[in-house]
């Protein structure tokens, strides 16, 4: 079975939880996109030729999850070759048989135009920024301005810029629990499923 979920959204949204949920209810692969820009930008050099040449061990670096590493991740995702050269591993990644989920900027709008559902997670700057404080610590308000930044550069730059797809599910997470976010994407999944066979 063929079968993808789009789960896109800006930063600390919930797009990660939700996605690893659904993958482990259905048996999915999950596959976080955001790790593919996270790891070009931390290799340093020339961004296109690091794209080009991604290895398992750079998506396996432990310094992919701080605020540096989220930061030049963003620039990075703004040169069209990169996207380029990143397109046909989550092309094959989304058809891959038995069915697959994968969390981004452009994975319903880009990378999987027919994904059989499309979700868009969002919140508002200011839970996302707490959220994302209580993984990494520091300064909340430092936490809270890179958020901006890197949502305002995602949503405004020409390649694929963060927007949801016209029939994207818009799910607001601002005032939800985890549990409440995750069951209401189970829901969706379930019953498009259904649908499908
Ligand atoms: O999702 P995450 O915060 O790990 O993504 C890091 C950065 O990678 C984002 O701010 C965005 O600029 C870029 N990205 C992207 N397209 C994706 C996933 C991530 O442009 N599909």
């Amino acid at each position: 079975m063929i079968f993808t979920v789009a789960i896109d959204g800006p930063a600390a949204a919930g797009k990660g939880t939700i996605g690893r949920a659904v993958a482990e209810r259905f048996g999915f692969a999950h596959l976080d996109t955001g790790v593919l820009y996270r790891a070009v930008g931390a290799r340093g050099g020339d961004p296109v030729l690091a794209a080009r040449s991604l290895t398992p061990e750079d998506l396996a670096r432990h310094d992919l999850r701080t605020l540096e590493a989220g930061q030049a991740a963003s620039r990075v995702a703004a040169i069209g070759a990169v996207r380029e050269a990143l397109t046909a591993f989550q092309r094959d990644f989304a058809r891959r048989e038995g069915g697959a989920v994968l969390d981004g900027r452009d994975i319903g709008t880009v990378i999987c135009p027919k994904a059989e559902v499309k979700l868009f997670v969002t919140a508002a700057p200011e839970v996302r920024a707490e959220r994302r404080w209580r993984e990494v610590g520091g300064d909340l308000a430092q936490v809270l301005a890179e958020v901006r930044e890197r949502d305002a550069r995602d949503m405004a730059r020409a390649e694929a810029p963060l927007r949801p797809a016209e029939d994207a599910i818009l799910l607001d997470t601002s005032e939800m629990s985890v549990e409440a976010a995750v069951a209401a994407a189970l829901a969706l999944v379930e019953a498009r499923l259904n649908r499908a066979t």
